[in-house]
């Protein structure tokens, strides 16, 4: 993050605040996220489109990354607006107050419900497949709405990543075929619904440019074959998300400002090729935005050292509020918050405390000498931890805050065991 220092007790501060006092006023585990840094790549998006992009355009944050009222209200007041992908995401962006001109809905199998929630609320809807297309024109046609819609389009583009986050490819479950398009678009034409763009997103955690410079290319077609062949003029051309960030030493991605330029710079020269003019150009980043201005703050608690083989420390959450490692392999960074320069005397594995021996947040990390109660804090925890985080082994899920000039705030309140059973049922004949 970008306010994180080390402070004259040689502890980890961020947004001005002493990480172990954190500790020590809010518990552990704690997401800890930097308002200031949030703050900064919205506006390194938003900036560099202005710069390298000659037409309008517009930022939204994919709030799967993570969806909750102060993140959805923070990237509303920076100018974005909002991807949302459930009526729980859509409702928690309407509850923050996000308008809903600036709320687009995704998924590959939106329900009925959350369908007729966005025509109501009025957010666009990115459209994914045909039962939804066919579901969409019934509802707009029975409540006399002519919905703003965009199609999902997979744009068969590879890139490198893991293959649970790939999500450009043919064989992807996401979007509409390339070979369907012209019959989506002759549906579309003679629908009551208003088909304002077009979309593709390739995956998640990219460094390579290729592949996002690729889309316009593969895109702006469409334009042209959706006015010339069936009278629709598409307007706004959304590119996904994916640009990758550092979680260790040696991840290397380029910077905001760099893949904004060739994504630009990929639609522009398509546009200039085709003949038609600039789209109104729409990206939806997530981890880009929000996974490098959080941390999470857990204890320290036991350790065990298999002689010759490794030491294991254990800290007090794990798989339940970090489930990537366990997912996809995922690789992270930890300091100990009350010993920031102290020596890397060790190497250790840093286990959670769920019954699951896969359940390691960090394998073999170098860390300065350890003990119980120690601060261990995990970095770039921003984008898909709270949102991904579950209740396994009834852990109650962390609080999040929210920090910034010397101010801690809570935004999301630590669950409790009556939490956990509030929704439980207990039929009279089982009762004790
Ligand atoms: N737009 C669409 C349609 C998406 O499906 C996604 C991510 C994004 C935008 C945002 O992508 P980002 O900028 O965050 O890379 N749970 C996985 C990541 C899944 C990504 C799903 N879609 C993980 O923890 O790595």
């Amino acid at each position: 993050p970008l306010t994180a220092k080390i402070d004259a007790q040689d502890h980890l501060e961020m947004g001005g605040c002493d990480v172990v006092e954190l500790v020590k006023r809010y518990g552990s585990p704690l997401y800890i996220l930097d308002e200031v840094s949030l703050r900064t790549a919205c506006q390194q998006y938003r900036d560099a489109f202005r710069e390298y992009y000659q037409g309008s355009s517009q930022v939204l944050y994919a709030s799967k990354a993570w969806n909750c009222l102060a993140i959805c209200a923070i990237a509303t007041s920076e100018g974005l607006g909002i991807d949302v992908v459930s009526a729980g995401e859509m409702y928690t962006a309407l509850k923050a107050g996000v308008n809903p001109q600036l709320l687009y809905l995704h998924g590959n199998n939106k329900s009925v419900d959350e369908l007729s929630y966005a025509l109501v609320s009025g957010c666009t809807v990115v459209v994914d497949n045909w039962l939804e297309l066919q579901t969409l024109d019934r509802l707009a046609k029975e409540q006399q709405l002519q919905p703003r819609v965009m199609l999902r389009i997979t744009p068969g583009i590879e890139c490198h990543t893991h293959e649970y986050i790939q999500t450009g490819h043919l064989d992807s479950k996401f979007g509409f075929d390339p070979n369907e398009v012209e019959a989506v678009l002759a549906f579309v034409s003679k629908s009551s619904l208003n088909c304002i763009g077009i979309h593709a997103h390739i995956g998640s955690q990219i460094f390579e440019l290729q592949p996002h410079q690729d889309i316009g290319q593969v895109m702006i077609g469409w334009f042209k074959i959706a006015s010339e062949k069936y009278g629709i003029e598409l307007a706004e051309l959304n590119i996904g998300g994916g640009l990758g960030i550092r979680y260790i030493e040696s991840d290397d991605p380029p910077s905001i400002a760099e893949w904004v330029k060739v994504v630009s710079a990929g639609v522009t020269t398509a546009c200039e090729k085709a003949g038609i003019p600039l789209p109104k150009l729409l990206s939806e980043p997530g981890r880009s935005l929000v996974g490098a201005a959080c941390i999470t703050a857990y204890t320290v608690g036991s350790s065990k050292t298999v002689p010759d083989i490794r030491t294991y420390i254990t800290v007090d959450g794990g798989m339940s509020d970090n489930p990537r490692p366990i997912t996809y392999q995922s690789k992270y960074r930890a300091v100990i918050a009350n010993n920031m320069s102290g020596a890397l005397e060790q190497t250790v594995t840093v286990a959670g405390k769920h019954c699951e021996s896969g359940d390691i947040l960090i394998k073999d990390i170098r860390l300065p000498k350890t003990e119980a109660g120690d601060v261990l804090v995990v970095l770039g925890t921003g984008a898909y931890n709270y949102s991904m985080a579950s209740n396994y082994n009834r852990l109650p899920k962390p609080a999040a805050i929210l920090v910034a000039d010397g101010s801690a705030s809570l935004i999301v309140q630590r669950e409790t065991c009556e939490d956990l059973i509030r929704q439980d049922c207990l039929p009279d004949r089982l009762r004790l």
